[in-house]
């Protein structure tokens, strides 16, 4: 598992870096997985409901409604109906590379146990709403689709009759279970955004739009996909006829074919088995927390930053507890606190410029406490020497900042970035600890803390509490995102903010206040908008080559959609052969003969109560063979359906057999008897390539049937 999961993180890591390259890092599709997936459930449901407007919802008449769509209104219609298919396709590749990636990065313990366990019933959904959708269309793929899945739920053995029954042959084709599946693929997407929803309830902040430029290039290559590979339907679906080939969707029937191979309640049994254990790896081992942010009320006044900036939605503002002169306080869940510390990033009261008391914030990490990091951030520099002395504040993810430590530059490493409070950047430069301070955190857009990169960027712009003082110079407080493979950019990034210092205006002791304010306050400070921070202007692609990368992106996921979305072919039958069915309903023989009351019960018995026989509950199961050819190809016993083993028994199975000429004989008895036949049937029959015959028994018609009625011959009662 180790292994496996550092494989799959050095290869995202290079995946993000390159992609990040060609999208720059606002764009980089890889991390905004879980933003497309939202998108594209958008797409889904919006292309759905134009579909469904002009969907026939009768079994016969549905596939004419959509080829109409498709032929006559190309334009919109089948648009429409094509973005349907392939963003669908496109939300299976997305939500797996996600699943993949967020496994990668282990981002799926501690407090993230949530969003993981509960994506695992949307990769449910997800599936379910793509079978019954190809199952709408009524064409071949929606007729193996209807087939293989009622076999394979029937597996598991929970009806009592075979729902495959259903789809039996077109003189049995019954739109019942035609309608319910219309209403499952209204009703599973809904569940699936209520799922979406509870997905990222735990996260504060969270992220479900893309940016804008991203979900326009999205769509964009989807419409492109869609003119140029319209989504059309395959032939009508013919329950007498069984497809040979069908072009087949491998998002979402990819585990089909195995149904051929293994046996249904096996394959269950593997999904289910493969769906507890992605449930269970956020334990596998669990998470070695470290100690959990604790608030100090002596110190917090209420004021619900620490609230307002937790990305992991750990704090509550409760009722003040201790008395003091505030409304709230902040209160800490342990169980779902990540330990990031960015909650202390955000409190005013974490300042190191405190000179009344020992140094205490409202809300600390026990093991990282504020005062522990102003003699960290001391001890590190006061050894720096040179004209452009750096501190370097580094991220438990970062690419590698502990390494850039010399004579020049001290590094002091936080879980977090976003858990320094701005008023230590004011603290090192007003204090003349360094000369500039470089914040060095992982990825932009996709801090491992979630929001770590997005709250220290507005906190240095004056866009967010506490703000960074407006007097502390700018183009001494460097930003650098990288992830842990861009080592190199880190380091140029060290040597650009260098040589950005030595050109820089001096610190001047005028602006070196030792005040022990944090946030912005006078009128004269708050006036004026500071820029940003400094970042390195590192190699980037020129722009042509840049769109050039884009589009090649979009164009090898496009093409993967539209090849996967109907390619290779899935062989269901050899040209030559053709399917026989042996399926039936019958109910065997009573356990007991019913006796007929005598007339003296009769008048012992209420007169409501009264009837002419009694029947004791319970069956005899019904034993069925079928011999082809003279060679017997099924043999079995069908205990009664019901709690009281009173139902019918039911039959269903299926062999692929050469077309041609054949013998049938089949028998059956019913009633318990240890030998003979009550019903045998014999038949010679001319099969078609990829005809679909059934064998099929009706006591009430005299015994079994062999094919449609058309070709039908009675069985006959053995004597
Ligand atoms: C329709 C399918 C899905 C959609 C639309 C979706 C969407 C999202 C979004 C938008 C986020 C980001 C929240 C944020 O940090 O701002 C997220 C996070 C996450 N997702 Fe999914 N997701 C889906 C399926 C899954 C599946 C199948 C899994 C894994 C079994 C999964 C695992 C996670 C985890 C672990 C996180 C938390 C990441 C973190 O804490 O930084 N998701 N998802
Ligand atoms: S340490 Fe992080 S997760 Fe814990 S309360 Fe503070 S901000 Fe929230
Ligand atoms: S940010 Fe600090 S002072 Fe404000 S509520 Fe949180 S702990 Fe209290």
């Amino acid at each position: 598992m180790k292994a496996l999961k550092g494989a799959l993180r050095w290869l995202f890591l290079r995946i993000e870096a390159g992609l990040g390259a060609v999208f720059g890092p606002r764009l980089n599709p890889i991390v905004q997985l879980g933003t497309l997936g939202w998108f594209l459930f958008w797409i889904i449901t919006a292309s759905g409901i134009y579909v469904y407007v002009f969907f026939d919802t009768g079994v016969t008449q549905a596939w004419e409604s959509l080829d109409r769509l498709s032929r006559e209104q190309w334009y919109l219609g089948g648009l429409m109906r094509s973005l349907h298919r392939y963003a669908s396709d496109a939300l299976v590749a997305v939500v797996i590379v996600h699943l993949l990636r967020e496994f990668a990065l282990d981002r799926m313990r501690g407090n993230r146990w949530f969003p993981w366990v509960t994506g695992v019933p949307l990769l449910w959904f997800m599936y379910a709403c793509g079978i019954t959708g190809y199952w709408m269309v009524w064409d071949q793929l929606a007729q193996y689709v209807a087939i293989a899945t009622t076999e394979w739920i029937d597996s598991i053995g929970i009806f009592a009759e075979p729902i495959a029954r259903n789809f039996l042959d077109s003189e049995r084709l019954s739109g019942r279970f035609f309608t319910l599946v219309i209403y499952m693929h209204i009703a599973l997407p809904l569940l699936m955004l209520l799922f979406m929803w509870v997905h990222i309830s735990r996260h504060a902040h969270a992220r479900v739009n893309p940016p804008r430029a991203l979900a326009l290039g999205t769509l964009g290559a989807l419409v492109a996909l869609s003119f140029a590979w319209p989504a059309m339907s395959q032939a009508p679906a013919n329950l007498d006829r069984v497809p040979f080939t069908l072009g087949f969707d491998w998002f979402y029937l990819t585990v089909y074919p195995l149904l051929e191979r293994v046996d249904g309640a096996t394959l269950w049994l593997l999904l289910v088995a493969g769906s507890v254990l992605l449930v269970l790896l956020p334990w596998l081992p669990p998470l070695r927390k470290a100690p959990p942010a604790r608030v100090d009320l002596a110190n917090c006044n209420g004021c619900s930053r620490c609230f307002a900036d937790c990305p992991f939605g750990a704090i509550d503002m409760v009722q003040r507890s201790d008395g003091l002169a505030f409304e709230q306080e902040a209160r800490v869940d342990a169980d779902l606190c990540m330990s990031c510390g960015i909650c202390v990033g955000a409190c005013p009261t974490a300042t190191p410029f405190r000179r009344a008391g020992p140094l205490s914030a409202g809300i600390e990490l026990p093991d990282r406490s504020v005062a522990a990091l102003r003699n960290q951030v001391v001890a590190a520099t006061a050894t720096l020497t040179g004209t452009a002395r750096v501190l370097v504040v580094g991220c438990a993810h970062d690419a590698g900042s502990a390494a850039l430590e010399d004579g020049e530059t001290a590094v002091v490493g936080l879980p977090c970035v976003g858990m320094l409070p701005p008023s230590f950047l004011d603290f090192v430069l007003a204090r003349h600890h360094a000369d500039g301070v470089l914040l060095s955190g992982c990825s932009a857009h996709d801090c491992y803390e979630r929001l770590g990169d997005q709250w220290v960027e507005q906190r240095i712009a004056n866009q967010r509490d506490p703000n960074l003082r407006a007097r502390v110079p700018r183009e001494r407080i460097g930003v650098a995102w990288q992830n842990p493979v861009q080592d190199g950019r880190l380091r140029e990034s060290l040597v650009q903010f260098r040589e950005q210092l030595r050109r820089a205006a001096p610190l001047r002791r005028s602006s070196v206040s030792s005040t022990t304010r944090t946030t912005e306050g006078t009128t004269e400070e708050a006036t004026r908008t500071p820029p940003a921070a400094w970042r390195a202007r590192l190699g980037e692609l020129p722009a042509p080559l840049r769109w050039a990368g884009q589009g090649v992106a979009y164009a090898a996921v496009l093409i993967g959609v539209g090849v996967f979305a109907t390619q290779p072919a899935y062989t269901y039958l050899a040209a030559d052969s053709a399917l026989l069915k042996l399926s039936f309903s019958h109910a065997g023989r009573p356990l007991k003969p019913c006796r007929r009351y005598s007339h003296e019960e009769l008048t012992n018995t209420p007169f409501s109560e009264r009837k002419a026989t009694s029947c004791e509950r319970g069956r005899w199961p019904v034993y069925v063979e079928l011999d082809l050819d003279g060679r017997p190809i099924y043999r079995g016993t069908h205990e009664p359906a019901g709690l009281w083993n009173d139902g019918p028994s039911a039959v269903y199975a299926r062999f692929e057999v050469p077309a041609g000429r054949h013998r049938l004989e089949a028998r059956l008895r019913d009633d318990g008897a240890p030998s003979g036949f009550k019903f045998v049937a014999e038949r010679t029959v001319e099969l078609r390539p990829g005809e679909n015959f059934v064998v099929d028994f009706r006591a009430a018609e005299g015994g079994f049937t062999f094919g449609l009625p058309a070709q039908e011959s009675a069985g006959r009662e053995a004597p």
